[in-house]
């Protein structure tokens, strides 16, 4: 008997449903929120009022295109967390409605996980996956960690950061540069027209395989600032280089934390997953040095790096053959952890 895995997504901006048949995506559908644009950032209240309209057609729309009737599955896979406690709540709710309505059991899923499960998602029965043990750079909007990937249940932060996250310094990078919200994506569009070597920062001096982003916030805005006071157009002018150097050196960090955990665990493995592994240069420099060191390197599609029910599709996927399901009474948890 195959195994249908219903999947859904709600922990930030993006509504997102997916149908994985014996680990197979069938369908990937994703409502990405718009109305936060102009707030500069994701505004808590819009963002769930949003999931609550896009939940429903978002999820017809994946059954549809899986071919797949509600009959048909399995299970129902939902982020529990870590995320905004309003949009956790409506994907929770729609999960149990579903769940009790159809029969059929739950299945819940740390987001983070599911960003480094990503890398097993397969397009047809004979995709390649990664082999354990693996590290995942897992670099998002909201985390940066070096993860040793022991299996599908067993994952260990060996590196963390101490302030903000990849995904923060390059979206508020952006908008001091007054690119629009989120400015990962605008950044690394700009970057590959720009030089790289045309401005450097101060990069964090931290050992062992933490990482800082805060001081290269500052680093910055300092730069803009003291360039600003002899031309006020100095940003405009030089937009496409600012790009492509703050990029440089935010790669440069994560790569060199990456080459030291390689180092430290003697694992060859290497997956990227989250937000920032949608990154050109990040995914050419970790390309580049996996060559050179000899590394077995996995890049998720673009599609799967941002959030997308896919991933979770993939991690409830594992849960499920372990016989781990959820009772009803469960409760979204905004701040769970990926060890827990
Ligand atoms: O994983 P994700 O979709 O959401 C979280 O769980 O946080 O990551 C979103 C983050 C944002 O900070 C966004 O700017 C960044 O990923 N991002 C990128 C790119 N695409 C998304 N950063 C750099 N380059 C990109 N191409
Ligand atoms: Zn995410």
């Amino acid at each position: 008997m195959s195994i249908t895995i219903l999947a859904i997504e709600s922990s930030c901006d993006d509504t997102s449903v997916a149908v994985i048949r014996d680990g197979v995506l069938l369908s990937n559908v994703i409502a990405s929120q718009t109305v936060h644009a102009e707030y500069g950032g994701v505004v808590p209240e819009l963002a769930s009022r949003s999931h609550q309209q896009n939940i429903i057609p978002v999820t017809a729309k994946a059954l549809k295109d899986a071919s797949v009737e509600r009959a048909d599955i399995t299970a129902i896979a939902y982020t529990r967390g870590p995320g905004l406690m309003g949009s956790l709540l409506v994907g929770a709710s729609f999960a149990k409605g579903l769940s009790i309505a159809l029969h059929k059991p739950m299945v819940e899923v740390n987001h983070l996980r599911g960003h480094v499960l990503a890398n097993f998602i397969k397009l047809s029965p004979d995709s390649p996956t990664p082999s354990f043990p693996f590290l995942c750079l897992l670099v998002s909007g909201g985390h940066t960690q070096i993860i040793r990937v022991v299996s599908p249940s067993v994952m260990e932060v060996i590196g963390n950061t101490i302030d903000d996250a990849a995904g923060e310094a390059f979206d508020k990078c952006a908008k001091v540069m007054g690119l629009p919200y989120p400015g990962g994506p605008e950044v690394d569009r700009r970057a590959q027209i720009g030089n790289p070597d045309a401005f450097t920062f101060a990069k964090p001096r931290i050992s062992g395989l933490d990482f800082s982003f805060s001081g290269l916030k500052t680093s910055f805005l300092y730069t803009l600032r003291d360039k600003y006071a002899g031309n006020s157009d100095f940003t405009k002018d030089n937009i496409d280089d600012l790009c492509a150097s703050i990029q440089k050196t935010i790669c440069t960090i994560l790569l060199e934390k990456l080459v030291l955990a390689a180092k430290q665990t003697g694992i060859k493995e290497i997956v990227i997953g989250g937000g920032v592994a949608a990154n050109s240069g990040l995914r050419a420099a970790i390309s580049a040095e996996g060559q050179k060191r000899k590394w077995t390197v996995h890049l998720p599609e673009r599609r799967f790096t941002t959030d997308n029910a896919a991933m979770i599709g993939v991690a409830g996927y594992f849960k499920y053959l372990a016989g781990q399901t959820a009772g009803h009474g469960q409760i979204p948890m905004p701040r769970y952890k990926i060890q827990e």
